[in-house]
């Protein structure tokens, strides 16, 4: 069987969760590779709404190996929680989760440091506060606490020494109260024993379970335009969120990883800060948020929504290696008259001919629109290609010759039954009938 990997294609928020709960049924394992609880994946579960910030979203499934790798950034306290949410819906949280020493561990000063930054630099992100980028920053400056160390009481206080007394300096600058070194060590060593059950080798059980024949799917976190390299830099997150990600942040070989799924939301949001060319300002904005109900799932603020954006997506494609699309929230463009894409950026008169990588580029590009009809019966909980309106099939076609891609997946509202698939693009690649006898 295949490994593959669910990628975000935008700015986040695609639907990567559903995506994943559904494939989960055709593999044995689930594993994220980076990011942290900053992720907010919605699934339901016998239609009961499940958020997943930090495990992997094929939890819900029994017998699903989930892998949190090395590449993420994990808050203990946020771990703990999750779990706990998990078990009381009856979801087990045990044996079926492993989580790689190398992870990076997300500290108390973590949050303090990203609250000050947000609240008083002159550069705001508008993240989530989750401490991610302070715990990915204190990684690359090599000051990190791994969860390895967690295991170690003389490595866990003498980094927590370092580190705290670094900090102050920051703190004291921001006429904040400093932090205290007892405090900080006592509440981390607490977690310890908690987590000492989840800590193995992600990298080698990954390993063993390739040689046994067993199959992969890497959920990602984020999007293609939040990754800290390709995205719309500095408003990004501090991971590899795009598909390069996944062998540094679980420690595999490129040769196991089978085919990139491209996420894609039939329109665009984001949230936070930063340019998003295709944002729609007006009514349609509105429309869309309304429709869509684009209110983050782990902060709960809303997003910021615009048209589908044919240049970006090209990019998304080429910086992943992405052939198939799964195009989810179709049913949101159900009633619109007319329907945009964005299919050229013009900047300073002159057509651009690929996505710029610089943030203040984009900023002032000006996209070119290709107008559709909209469609005149719903899509909203369709199943079968051929149910679908012939102007939805031609929004779908337009993306397709755009892309040079398949949409090997339409995803027509929240549930499992509400997906339309196209077996031709999942020949050898996914066993189908897997998910069709699956329980949700
Ligand atoms: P993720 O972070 O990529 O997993 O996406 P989120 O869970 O943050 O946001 C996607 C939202 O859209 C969630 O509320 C999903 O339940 C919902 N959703 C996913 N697919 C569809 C769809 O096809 N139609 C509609 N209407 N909602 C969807
Ligand atoms: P999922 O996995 C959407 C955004 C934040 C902010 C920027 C940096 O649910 O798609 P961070 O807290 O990561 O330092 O914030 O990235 N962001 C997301 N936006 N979906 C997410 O995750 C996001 N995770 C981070 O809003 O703009
Ligand atoms: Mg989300």
């Amino acid at each position: 069987m295949s490994n593959v990997a669910v990628i975000g294609m935008q700015w986040g928020d695609e639907g990567k969760g559903k995506i994943t709960h559904l494939l989960t049924p055709a593999f044995d394992i689930v594993a994220r590779f980076q990011g942290g609880h900053n992720a907010g994946h919605t699934v339901y579960m016998q239609g009961r709404k499940v958020i997943l910030h930090l495990i992997p979203s094929g939890v819900l499934h029994p017998n699903t190996l989930c892998l949190l790798g090395n590449g993420m950034v994990i808050s203990p306290p946020a771990f703990l929680e999750e779990k706990q949410a998990l078990e009381q819906l009856g979801v087990e949280v045990g044996d079926n989760v492993a989580m790689s020493p190398g992870a990076h561990l997300i500290m108390p000063y973590h949050f303090v440091i990203e609250r000050l930054r947000e609240e008083r630099s002159a550069l705001r992100i508008g993240t989530t506060c989750r401490g991610i980028g302070p715990a990915y920053a204190d990684k690359a400056a090599r000051a990190g606490i791994k969860v390895g160390d967690l295991l170690n009481p003389d490595v866990l206080r003498a980094k927590i020494e370092y580190n705290v007394a670094e900090k102050n300096i920051l703190l004291r600058h921001y006429g904040e109260n400093p932090l205290d070194t007892a405090r900080i060590l006592d509440e981390v060593s607490g977690y310890a024993e908690q987590l000492r059950p989840y800590i193995r080798d992600v990298s080698f059980i990954l390993e063993k379970a390739v040689r046994q024949g067993r199959s992969i799917l890497f959920e990602g976190a984020q999007g293609t335009l939040l990754d800290l390299d390709h995205g719309t830099y500095p408003y990004v997150t501090s991971s590899n969120s795009t598909a390069g990600g996944i062998c540094s942040g679980l420690g595999i070989g490129p040769d196991k990883i089978d085919a990139v799924l491209g996420v894609c939301k039939a329109y665009t949001t984001r949230v936070g800060e930063g340019p998003f060319p295709t944002e729609a300002l007006d009514q349609w904005g509105e429309y869309l948020r309304k429709q869509g109900q684009e209110y983050g799932a782990t902060t709960g603020r809303p997003r910021r929504c615009g048209w589908l954006d044919a240049v970006q997506l090209a990019f998304a494609c080429r910086v992943n290696g992405i052939k198939r699309i799964l195009l989810t929230k179709s049913d949101v463009l159900d009633g619109l008259e007319e329907i945009r894409v964005c299919t050229a950026y013009r900047y300073r008169g002159q057509e651009l001919e690929s996505f710029p990588a610089e943030s203040w580029i984009l900023e002032q590009v000006t996209p070119e629109y290709r107008t559709l009809p909209g469609w005149r019966s719903p899509v909203a909980g369709r199943s079968e290609w051929k149910e679908l309106p012939q102007e939805f099939k031609d929004y779908v076609r337009l993306i397709e010759n755009l892309l040079e891609v398949d949409v090997a997946l339409i995803s027509t509202g929240v549930g499992k039954d509400d997906t339309v698939i196209r077996p031709d693009a999942w020949e050898g690649l996914v066993d189908l009938d897997l998910l069709e006898h699956a329980e949700h």
